[in-house]
């Protein structure tokens, strides 16, 4: 099969500094590759990369076969690329119900009016309820996004990302600063994701990283280091080395 998404020499510097170093990536539809690597690695930069975000130095990304090494954040986003930060991206002032229609608008310019109320565009709302019924976010719609736990934000901001129906989905750290209990409701969202929804997911955490990948690749001064299964993964000595020989961080006992 073709993959989704390939890189081809992925580079980025920041002047003297090398951030992400000529990777080849792909990733096959329906894949769920999970991203590892300790701080710094060039993680969020490469996801940067793959969402327009940021442009490479050199190299190339190709989506569903195309090149979009040159395309606009919004192209992607259009052509089934979505993605949720490793920073919460709310508006903490609106409600849960506004910020659902202002991810919708954002998703789709043309099909809702950005020039009339929000709540008199029937197809807005009506988009946003089902968004929001679907992710089981329905029950907080009036509450006011800022005065959510942190928790139920994360949870609002992965269920904003499926907005554009994405047919690849980037998780930036999805659990970062989560209990265990909201971390393990994040592992099981994810999986059940279905195989049409192809998932790239950074993470630190090693419980959600073993819960949900396929395959896993560690990123190490913006190069690959290694990949492999999650059983590889775990056994892998370069992995325990950079880890810092944190059997806790490996899931280890
Ligand atoms: N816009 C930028 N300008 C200059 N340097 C940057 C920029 N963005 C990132 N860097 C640097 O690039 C390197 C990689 O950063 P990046 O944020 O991609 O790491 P990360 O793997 O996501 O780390 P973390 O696990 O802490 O989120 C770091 O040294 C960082 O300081
Ligand atoms: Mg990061």
């Amino acid at each position: 099969m073709a993959p989704l998404l390939e890189t081809n020499g992925l580079s980025v510097h920041f002047g003297g500094l090398a951030a992400v170093r000529s990777v080849n990536l792909a990733i096959e539809p329906g894949e769920r590759l999970a991203l590892i690597g300790p701080n710094g690695a060039g993680k969020t930069t490469f996801f940067n990369l793959l969402t327009g975000q940021l442009k490479p130095s050199s190299g190339k990304v190709f989506f569903k076969g195309q090149d979009i090494t040159h395309a606009s954040v919004f192209s992607r986003t259009h052509m089934g690329m979505s993605r949720s930060f490793q920073i919460t991206s709310l508006f903490p002032l609106q409600s849960v119900m506004v910020n659902a229609m202002i991810g919708l608008q954002g998703v789709e310019k043309s099909r809702y009016g950005f020039y009339r109320p929000m709540f008199k565009d029937k197809d807005l709302v009506k988009a946003a309820q089902e968004l929001l019924e679907s992710q089981e976010l329905w029950d907080l719609r009036d509450e006011i996004v800022g005065s959510l736990a942190y928790g139920q934000q994360r949870k609002l901001e992965i269920g904003l990302s499926l907005a554009s129906q994405p047919e690849l989905l980037l998780l930036d750290e999805p659990s970062c600063g989560l209990t265990m209990v909201e971390s393990a409701d994040i592992t099981k969202r994810i999986k059940a994701l279905g195989s049409k929804i192809t998932v790239l997911m950074i993470a630190h955490d090693m419980d959600l990283v073993f819960g949900v990948a396929d395959r896993v690749v560690l990123l190490h001064y913006g190069e690959i280091a290694c990949e492999g299964t999650c059983e590889e993964i775990r056994q892998n000595a370069m992995v325990r080395e950079i880890y810092m020989g944190s059997r806790k961080q490996l899931g280890g006992k």
